[in-house]
């Protein structure tokens, strides 16, 4: 069974490797763009980056330029941002706050809800010209888990409760149980880019595999600085991350995790830190709630650290305090936003640890986003090598378990890499799927059919 390329992603995804033109070739990369990120839900945006009425910010889906904006009425609206006139763009500013947008080409004015308010020399229209049928086009499926916003340009599909499934409560233990207008992610974006495949951030996101490795400095450098005295068990730990007791699960539709909560002992914690309150009722609540799950010890380092390591299929990351969104530009091009997270009901002292220990790994001049950047690149460059045309992910392959309907791994497994990729092929091949049975069923020559 061939994609609509010629290819047959069943032999160029098998269960231990994936082949190499995955990460190159551009025709794979648009039906990628095509197949996972403008028909799937992705990731837009979060409530909390447009707090206010008229706060927008520029977004992607895919590679299609969207405005997320919330109106007067506090709703917000995913529009694609193209004149309806002739296709310029109406906005061009990153983010900010307006009441309204205007194409900068002749003139014509969007409301907040997308409405086409005004168009200068409406005289030069005919009768037949409709101003409430040339608003600014709509995203077809909008919706959102915990003010998580999630798209779809397809206007058909399955749910996004179905797409996220298990997830949820990954991104529920992210929020420390907030309701969606509780996160704050008004703190500033660390960006980044690096000259290589989209896919590489996403299984390097859930890697267990390589921390002590790729970021020994990192270790060493807590070594030097905490002041407390170690025991030996936490000295291992401390230096090698892979001694951190957790595991890797699967948990279904390409969304993975290496839960580190199960964790006996905290190395970011050597210094004092802030004890961990709530500014409010509803705070007290969702804090209460979590150390019945968790315990106080655990609950602290989770809300002051992250509440989860999980990857959501196709394109967010939900590591520590930080929400992170990748962005394909090309084949081998692609930018990472990075948006912290505060949590309106926690005290301004533990809202500034969580920036703090957020900055120190994963800023632009921390110690480890730059490292993992740089291995992406190594590998697109390592890519050109066509012989023997495979990477392997078959670590741990031999003693995966069922737990609990989900595959688990060691935490240094490669069950997350795999996870991810048996939800690409199952998307990519889904049109082809569709085709061989319009073939089957009409018996005669049909062309393969896309969707
Ligand atoms: S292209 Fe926008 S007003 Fe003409
Ligand atoms: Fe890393």
């Amino acid at each position: 069974m061939l994609s609509r390329n010629g290819l047959d992603y069943e032999s160029l995804v098998k269960k231990d490797r994936v082949h190499i033109s995955l990460y190159t070739n551009p025709a794979i990369f648009t039906e990628e763009m095509d197949k996972i990120f403008h028909r799937g839900w992705v990731y837009v945006g979060h409530r909390g980056e447009i707090p206010n009425p008229g706060d927008f910010r520029l977004k992607r889906i895919g590679r299609q330029p969207v405005i997320m904006v919330r109106d007067q009425q506090r709703e917000v609206h995913l529009l694609l941002n193209r004149c309806r006139h002739r296709g310029a763009t109406v906005c061009q500013r990153e983010q900010g706050n307006t009441r309204s947008f205007r194409c900068m080409y002749h003139g014509w004015t969007y409301l907040l809800n997308g409405d086409l308010s005004g168009v200068p020399s409406m005289d030069g229209y005919g009768e037949g010209f409709k101003r409430e049928e040339l608003g600014l086009v709509k995203v077809p499926r909008v919706a959102e888990h915990r003010g998580f916003i999630f798209a779809s340009l397809s206007p058909a599909g399955i749910a996004l409760d179905e797409h996220l499934g298990r997830a949820k409560e990954e991104i529920d233990l992210f929020a420390g149980l907030s309701n969606p207008e509780e996160v704050e992610v008004v703190s500033g974006i660390h960006k980044y880019s690096y000259q290589g495949n989209w896919k590489l951030a996403a299984e390097n996101s859930m890697d267990g595999y390589h921390p002590s490795i790729v970021h020994a400095s990192f270790a060493q450098a807590l070594m030097d600085k905490i002041t407390h005295v170690p025991t030996p068990e936490q000295q291992q730990v401390d230096r090698n991350f892979a001694a951190f007791r957790g595991n890797a699960r699967d948990l279904g539709n390409g969304h993975v995790m290496l839960d580190y909560r199960m964790r006996i002992y905290d190395p970011l914690n050597g210094d004092p830190a802030p004890e961990v309150k709530a500014v409010t009722p509803e705070g007290e609540a969702r804090l209460n709630n979590l150390v019945q799950r968790f315990g106080a010890d655990k609950t602290a380092n989770m809300l002051r650290e992250g509440g989860t390591h999980t990857f959501i299929f196709p394109n967010l990351i939900l590591i520590g305090i930080q929400m992170r969104v990748l962005q394909p530009v090309s084949v081998d091009r692609t930018e990472v936003s990075l948006y912290p997270t505060l949590l309106k009901w926690l005290t301004p002292e533990v809202n500034a640890i969580r920036l703090r220990s957020h900055e120190a790994f994963f800023g632009s001049a921390s110690f480890g986003g730059p490292d993992d950047s740089e291995i992406f690149e190594r590998i697109q460059d390592g890519c050109a090598v066509e012989l023997e045309p495979w990477q392997l992910m078959s670590r741990g392959l031999q003693r995966e378990r069922h737990e609990d309907g989900m595959i688990v791994g060691d935490l240094s497994d490669e069950t997350t890499q795999r996870g991810i990729w048996r939800q690409w092929k199952k998307v990519m091949m889904q049109g082809e799927v569709a085709a061989r049975s319009v073939r089957k069923r009409g018996g005669g020559a049909v062309a393969i059919k896309r969707g």
